[in-house]
Parts: structure tokens; sequence; C-alpha cells
């Protein structure tokens, strides 16, 4: 099939790829791009699951690069998607929002009332993470960077669904754990690492579990002696194969 791109986004893992310092290392010459949202052109005689005008978005990673214009593609490597589906939610569809989905359901059983906190908080993962905790009654709290309109972005994230938002520096001075406003967390998600994943993984309960998923500041994960001896935390990670 002849397929027009329509939308591509640019995702941290396409810049680590085009750097080198990701896992998959495409035969060069490759064309960069994970995922993305198309728009088919023509079709081929055989192909019968597939018309012009149909909206499609690669089914792997590794189909084919997704920032080109034009791609002729295997129909089998596409997968059908509504019109009514918006282009930008289409074209990030595959990475960010499984990720959050699986993150929450893959390492800890959560409940209602449940507490999971988060770095990095204001990232295309981290606004998934918060609009399916708000949807499965889950405490979501919050990190990010402090920057100039913190209070616009505590805005946004809070109509997101947000339950606490909190500045890095915030969180190492609130209350709302000690004075149990808000229940330690069962899960931590962490993609920045450095002193930033130590903070989210002091805010763990006994027994709580640590996600790595990213490692924005490029700073190692370091985990406290005291953290594993005495409430028995786990650190995990997280890598979505598409
Ligand atoms: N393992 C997986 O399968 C998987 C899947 C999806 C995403 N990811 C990872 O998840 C992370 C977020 O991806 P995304 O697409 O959601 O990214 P994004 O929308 O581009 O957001 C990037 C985030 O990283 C923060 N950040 C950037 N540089 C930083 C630094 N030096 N220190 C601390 N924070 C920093 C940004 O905060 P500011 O706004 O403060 O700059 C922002 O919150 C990336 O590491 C990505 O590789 C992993």
């Amino acid at each position: 099939v002849l397929v027009r791109m329509l939308a591509a986004p640019l995702n941290p893992a396409d810049i680590n790829t085009i750097q080198g310092v990701y896992p998959a290392k495409p035969p060069l010459p490759a064309v960069p791009g994970n995922e993305g949202v198309g728009e088919i052109l023509s079709v081929g005689s055989d192909v019968k699951n597939l018309r012009p005008g149909d909206r499609v978005i690669p089914k792997e990673a590794s189909a084919w690069g997704t920032w080109r214009s034009h791609a002729v593609s295997d129909a089998q490597r596409l997968s059908k998607i509504p019109k009514e589906i918006g282009i930008v939610e289409a074209a990030t569809m595959s990475v960010n929002p499984s990720t959050a989905y699986r993150m929450l359901k893959d390492f800890v059983q959560l409940s209602a009332g449940d507490t999971v906190i988060q770095n990095g908080a204001n990232s295309a993962a981290g606004q998934n993470v918060i609009q399916l905790c708000n949807v499965w009654g889950l405490i979501s709290v919050n990190i990010v960077r402090d920057r100039p309109n913190i209070d616009e972005l505590k805005i946004f994230l809070k109509n997101l669904g947000a339950t606490h938002i909190l500045t890095e520096q915030e969180l190492s001075k609130t209350d709302i754990f000690k004075s149990k406003a808000v229940s330690k967390a069962k899960l931590a998600l962490n993609c920045v690492g450095g002193k930033s994943a130590v903070e989210v993984l002091r805010q763990l309960d006994h027994k709580g579990v640590m996600v790595t998923y990213g490692g924005m500041s490029r700073e190692p994960v370091t985990l406290p002696t005291s953290a594993l001896i005495f409430k028995d935390i786990s650190a995990r990670g997280f890598w979505m194969h598409l």
C-alpha cells in the first residue's frame, strides 16, 4: 500500500536511536520515527483489508521510520484505525498511552484509593498516567521540575485529573505523607533518575515497587540501602516493545 504520513511525534526514544544510545539499532541508512499516523493513498490488487482514505498506524516500531512524507508498506504491517480518533491522538497512541497502562497494571496490584507517585509527570507518558489514575480512582502524586510558569502547569495537570502536583523542591519538604493525608505509594514511576528517583522512592510504602522506564537526567538510579533492608523496596525496569 502507498501511505501518506499525516503526523508523527518526536519521542525521546527516537532521539536516543539517532544518537546510537538506544538498544534498537536500525541498519543504516534508516528513517527515524517509531510511531505516527498515515492515510492510504492506493493499494495493490491483492490487498483486501485496506482502502484509499483509510487511516493507519504501523504495528511495530521497526516497521519503517515514520518521519517521512510517504511510505510503501506491506498491508499486514499496518493497523487500520477509526477516523474519529484525532490525528494527534492517533499519531501518539502506540507508545505513551500503552506504556502508562502497562506500568500501572503489570507490577503492583492497585485498587481505588491507592497512591502512585511519579516524576516527569508533565511528560506525555506522565500525562497518560495521570489520566488513567484518575479514571481508576488512584491517588496520583505528580512531581515536576520548577519553572517560571509552574502555576499554569499545575492547573493544566490538575485539569487532566492529577491529585497532587509538587515540584522536586516541594516534595522534599511536603508533609502530605507524614500527616497521613496521603498514604505511602505502592508504585513509583521514574523516568528521570538521579536525585529525583531517590526522592520518589522515599515515598514508597513497605514492599513498594519503583519502576524505571526512562533516564531523562542521564544520572544513574541509586537505591538507598535502608529502603532495601528495612522497607523491602523493589526496583524494576520497563520497556515497551512495539
Ligand atoms: N521504557 C519505555 O518503554 C518507554 C516508553 C515511553 C516513554 N519512555 C520514556 O519516558 C520518558 C518520557 O517520555 P515522553 O515521550 O513522555 O517525553 P516528553 O513528553 O518529551 O517529556 C520529557 C519529560 O522529561 C523531563 N526532562 C527532560 N530533561 C530532564 C532532565 N534533565 N531532568 C529531569 N527531567 C527532565 C521533562 O521535564 P521538563 O518539562 O521539566 O523539561 C518532561 O517531563 C522518556 O525518558 C522516554 O524515553 C519509555
